[in-house]
């Protein structure tokens, strides 16, 4: 989504303090990108549809400032254009915004009847020419900022430069997130850390409502009384490395190299040198779960969903965040609430999040930033450790959401005194394994890269499996089509003939995920069905499953360890072959069209 950067310091080039900052968050996701800069006593302006290197080739490199702006967007109201980009100026104030304004056509009708031409169709040059009226009756800055936000409904994350400061930057924001990087005679905001490393470790997080004033030398922070505030000062716990592809052609396949380690680095924080769960909340007193949260991370919680009822006999519910924080909800005190995220900064989760809070009820976060607002806003708070994912599919934070579930599962059996102390610890001394496991599949990427050849010119692939395999076959489904581009379907193999095998026919292509012990006999009667249809049929199945597979025309084997280790062995092929197959398209891997890492707006 739409990110945001800003500088005031030194007099340096405009692609040391703002484009490169900028250039750290194309892994969001975005279609246009522009700068607002401070030359001269004047602020001009320069803005480019498509990528930053179109606005960076537009920008003389010898070109300096000490103050400044720059956007990425991400289109919503309007196409991406050069004059829909951001920045916006309007009269005497320039803006760059993150969010959403939901009553800009209001506004627009109102600034209309007072004189104000609009040139873009955007919600953003509203929010500007607000900002503009708004000037003209009261002097002080943070006096117009106040006023504004009285009247805007929506989300936003402002950089503002007003032209009779112009050795000030102003920021503020209201559900879009938003950061302050603090450094010797320079300072930065940005909608997220990444844009702030290339300068500093030391950040503070804005709330909302709060406005924030820079300056070369200074950064004052006030509420929305415009009292000044004292602010925890953060710190940046990686290295500008995170931000390095290390070799690798695409971060994706970087991340996904990445996946045993940082899994070692999570079961670290979780499990104890006795093998006993630590950093765990106690769960004995729940007796529902709700596990809410979006694309991928809504996959993870369906993994984690078969094993915990199945397991801990309790019910669990898994739920897409934009459709749960509309409808009615059916929880009580006895419930828990658990929201999944990488970003922490989706708005639909965080909208979930708010509505079970507001309600009285428990909220847990599996997140993998820290500090973001789905961390700091959940009760309790497990941190997965994926460090920074870059790749705008998710691969190795996918993995520790799954991983974490798992953890969970087992302290809810141990809560729940399903299991004993040295049942537990034997469950884990196993899941300390897993790195190693998940290593051996990685250093045999080069078998499923063969498998990527076989599918890569195919239009529509299926996915099949029963129970817990169901779940992974959505993960692996959506990984294909939203980086190859080619139409994937994940069906419960049991349903595929109410329906959908009519789409079978010769040479289609099935992926068939064959992991569950208590119903994969099923699942290769289904697989039988397709075969008999035409189907070109690669299956995925575990060493301890003894049938003849013959049926099949390709088999990728994971070694059986247990039941929760196997999620998470058997998605590495997926994810692996989505990936080389999607490069044989020769597709833009990490940044694929339409999407954004972290979807911000509802
Ligand atoms: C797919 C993908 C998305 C995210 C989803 C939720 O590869 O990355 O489906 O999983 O947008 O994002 P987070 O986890 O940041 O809430």
């Amino acid at each position: 989504m739409c990110g945001i950067v800003g500088y005031v310091g030194k007099k340096i080039s405009i692609q040391d303090s703002l484009i490169k900052n900028l250039k750290t968050l194309e892994y969001r996701g975005y279609d246009s990108a522009g700068v607002a800069y401070v030359c001269d006593n004047k602020v001009e302006i320069i803005k480019k549809s498509g990528k930053i290197s179109n606005l960076e080739e537009a920008i003389d490199d010898n070109l300096t400032s000490n103050m400044g702006i720059a956007h990425t967007r991400w289109a919503t109201h309007g196409d991406a254009t050069d004059i829909n980009s951001h920045p916006h100026k309007v009269g005497c104030v320039t803006i760059v915004h993150n969010g959403i304004i939901e009553n800009y056509l209001e506004l627009k009708d109102l600034l209309i009847k007072k004189g104000y031409n609009f040139l873009s169709s955007t919600d953003t040059e509203v929010a500007c020419a607000y900002l503009d009226y708004l000037k003209k009756d009261i002097d002080n800055n943070l006096e117009v900022i106040k006023e504004f936000q009285k009247g805007i409904k929506g989300s936003y994350a402002l950089g503002i430069i007003f032209d009779d400061e112009l050795d000030t930057l102003y920021a503020t924001k209201c559900d879009s997130p938003l950061i302050i990087g603090l450094s010797k005679h320079e300072n930065l905001i940005a909608s997220d850390v990444s844009a702030i490393v290339n300068f500093t470790k030391k950040y503070v997080i804005v709330n909302n409502l709060e406005i924030i004033k820079l300056t070369k030398d200074k950064v004052e922070f006030y509420n929305s009384d415009l009292e000044i505030i004292n602010k925890k000062i953060e710190e940046v716990n990686w290295s500008i490395e995170a931000h390095d592809k290390c070799g690798y052609e695409h971060y994706m396949l970087k991340e996904i190299h990445e996946e045993a380690e940082v899994l070692r680095n999570t079961l670290n924080d979780y499990i104890d040198v006795n093998a006993f769960l630590k950093n765990m909340p106690d769960f004995s007193k729940y007796k529902k779960i709700h596990i809410v949260a979006c694309g991928s991370a809504m996959h993870a919680g369906l993994v984690g969903k078969y094993i915990i009822e199945s397991d801990s006999e309790i019910e669990v519910n898994v739920e897409v965040a934009s459709e749960y924080r509309y409808k009615k909800v059916f929880y009580d005190k006895d419930t828990l609430v658990i929201l999944i995220s990488q970003s922490g900064e989706t708005a639909d989760t965080i909208a979930s999040l708010r509505k079970a809070k507001e309600d009285g009820i428990d909220t847990l976060g599996i997140v993998n930033v820290v500090s973001s607002t789905i961390a700091r806003e959940v009760d309790t708070v497990l941190y997965i450790k994926a460090g920074v994912e870059v790749a705008v599919a998710t691969t190795k934070a996918y993995l520790l959401q799954v991983a974490m579930l798992m953890l969970i599962n087992l302290k809810l059996k141990y809560d729940k005194k399903l299991i004993n102390k040295d049942e537990l610890s034997s469950s884990l001394d196993m899941f300390k394994k897993a790195p190693n496991y998940l290593q051996e599949l990685l250093n045999n990427e080069d078998t499923y890269f063969k498998l990527a050849s076989i599918l890569y010119q195919d239009e529509d692939i299926f996915f099949i499996g029963r129970g817990i395999d169901y779940a992974i076959c959505m993960e692996g489904s959506l990984k294909l089509k939203e980086i190859s581009y080619i139409h994937s379907e994940a069906y419960q193999a049991g349903e595929l003939k109410h329906g959908t095998i009519s789409l079978i026919s010769n040479n289609t292509k099935v992926i068939a995920v064959m992991t569950d012990k208590d119903v994969y006999l099923k699942t290769i009667s289904n697989i039988k069905e397709v075969k008999a249809r035409g189907a070109y049929v690669i299956l995925i199945t575990i060493d301890s499953i003894k049938e003849e597979l013959e049926f099949a025309d390709e088999v990728i084997v994971v070694k059986d360890i247990n039941k929760y280790l196997t999620p998470m062995l058997a998605i590495i092929p997926l994810q692996l072959i989505s990936y080389k197959v999607a490069y044989l398209r020769n597709c833009d891997i990490d940044k694929p069209k339409n999407l954004a890492k972290s979807v911000t707006v509802e």
